[in-house]
């Protein structure tokens, strides 16, 4: 059932501050750990991860190319983790130093597959930067490089995570109210 009346905003989990602190933390590693580099190509994995890759990126001083890669699951494959790639990245990886930036990390499924489609391409470092990760979540290893905050297994939204394309403008990262969570997972 969907209701006309308009839901009520998202609980706050990480305020808009929180998020703009660590961003900030997370440019600074990232700049120490690049300072050798010649650039950094930063893929965005679309759309999510969109919002945070330009607040993180706008905070690195070192030489930056940016690009995005969007990939979809198939819906009732058998393989988890079976991805089309749906939009691909126009800049070559190879011999690069590659950063895969992402709003949150679940399964791993999804970035287990990135990370390894880049390697595979030849980049010369792979490493991944995930805003959010939900740890006990996680059905294969991945290793989040730089990662935002690690939350407890709940559906979350906003800062470029959506429930159904909803909510991705929020300036914070929100959880639905109950009843919006019942409709979320009615759907799945
Ligand atoms: P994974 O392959 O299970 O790690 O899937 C990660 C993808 O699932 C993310 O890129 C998100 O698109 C989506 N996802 C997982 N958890 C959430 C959530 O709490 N809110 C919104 N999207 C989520
Ligand atoms: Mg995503």
């Amino acid at each position: 059932m969907h209701s006309n009346a308009e839901p009520l905003p998202p609980e706050v989990l990480i305020p808009a501050d929180r998020l703009q602190r660590r961003v900030t933390e997370l440019a600074a590693a990232i700049d120490r750990d690049y300072q050798d580099s010649r650039r950094l190509i930063c893929i965005g994995v679309l759309k999510g991860a969109v919002f945070f890759l330009t607040d993180l990126i706008k905070q690195i001083q070192v030489p930056v190319a940016v690009d995005f890669f969007q990939v979809s699951s198939y819906r009732g494959s058998t393989t988890p983790g079976e991805l089309r790639v749906r939009k691909d990245i126009d800049l070559p990886v190879r011999g690069e130093d590659v950063l895969i930036i992402e709003d949150i990390v679940d399964t791993g499924y999804t970035l287990r597959t990135i990370l390894d489609m880049f390697r595979f391409r030849g980049a010369r470092t792979v490493r991944l930067c995930a805003l959010l990760d939900k740890r006990e979540r996680r059905e294969v290893e991945v290793t989040v490089d730089y990662c935002g905050f690690e939350i407890e297994d709940r559906f979350v939204v906003g800062y470029g995570l959506d429930f159904d394309e909803r909510w991705r403008n929020l300036p914070y990262v929100g959880v639905l109210t109950p009843a919006q969570s019942a409709v979320e997972k009615a759907a799945q």
